[in-house]
């Protein structure tokens, strides 16, 4: 597998509107899935899309498609103890002192995998300790990395998160300008959303969007609008869609394809583009 320099083959690129969407929620509503459509949905529309995996449990990339060898040739970035050395200045011969916000504006060249001709996956990897903010080398470049997110040259850039927010929550914060908020009907996921929404809007996310995703005939979009309070700035539905389990893991399959929760998706795509003017 090759890292082609995506920013070298858009000319341009550099200049053009920005906007960073994290994508949180509860376990298992489906925020993995999404990710991974809006990615190639976004791509597929022409914009230069940058996946970030930020969940230990690394899944986007078989979510994104890939399989095998080029599976299997990902490094996640908390295992690249050169490049962790190098940027935080803790290599041998250093003096000890680590630089705690260093210029990761080329991380995705050097440790990105190319997915598509316009689509480019970074995963995280797991950190020990991350949830308490540890001053080990590798989170305060994984936290610089998402911190200075609007720095990566990509146009849309995507992080897919475990669940909650708190793993990296300030620095995401400082990074990134639009929560995509997860829940399906139950009344726990519901909880959970509305508990991510307060934060995000109290770290000053601007726009905090909530996803009802895996919506059928039976589940009470009313009740669930009640229960969601009014923090969000908008709600988008998506629908149970036989065609996502059917495929899974991959979403691949559904592009293109006139499964329900595709005409869903170029809806959200459609609208995260339109906000990039705003960013
Ligand atoms: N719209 C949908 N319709 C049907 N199944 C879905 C839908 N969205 C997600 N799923 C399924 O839900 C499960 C959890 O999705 P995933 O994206 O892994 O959730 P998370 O990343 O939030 O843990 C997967 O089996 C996935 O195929
Ligand atoms: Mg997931």
């Amino acid at each position: 597998m090759t890292t082609i320099p995506m920013a070298a083959s858009h000319p341009g690129i550099q200049d053009s509107p920005k906007i960073r969407v994290v994508v949180t929620g509860k376990g298992g509503v489906g925020k993995t899935t999404l990710t991974a459509l809006l990615a190639h949905t976004c791509a597929g529309q022409g914009y230069s899309v940058l996946a970030v995996d930020g969940d230990p449990q690394q899944n986007l990339a078989a979510t994104l498609g890939l399989y095998g060898d080029e599976a299997a040739a990902i490094v996640p970035l908390a295992e690249r103890s050169d490049y962790i050395a190098e940027k935080t200045g803790t290599g041998p011969g250093s003096r000890g002192l680590m630089v705690l916000n260093p210029d990761t504006a080329d991380v995705v060249e050097r440790a990105g995998t190319i997915v598509d001709v316009r689509l480019r996956l970074l995963v995280m990897g797991g950190v020990k300790n991350a949830g308490s903010g540890c001053l080990c080398p590798e989170y305060s470049l994984l936290a610089s990395v998402l911190r200075n997110a609007r720095s990566l040259p990509d146009e849309i850039v995507l992080l897919d998160t475990p669940a909650g927010l708190e793993h990296f929550g300030r620095a995401v914060a400082e990074g990134f300008d639009m929560a995509l908020i997860v829940s399906d009907g139950s009344y726990n996921a519901m909880t959970v959303a509305r508990d991510l929404c307060r934060l995000a809007k109290e770290s000053g996310i601007r726009d905090r969007v909530l996803i009802v995703n895996r919506v059928r005939g039976t589940t009470r979009l009313q009740h669930i609008r009640t229960l969601a309070g009014d923090s969000f700035s908008r709600v988008f539905t998506l629908p149970d869609d036989p065609c996502v389990p059917r495929h899974e893991p991959s979403v691949v399959p559904l592009l293109g394809s006139d499964c329900p929760v595709m005409a869903a998706v170029k809806d959200l795509a459609g609208s995260i583009i339109a906000e990039r003017a705003g960013s």
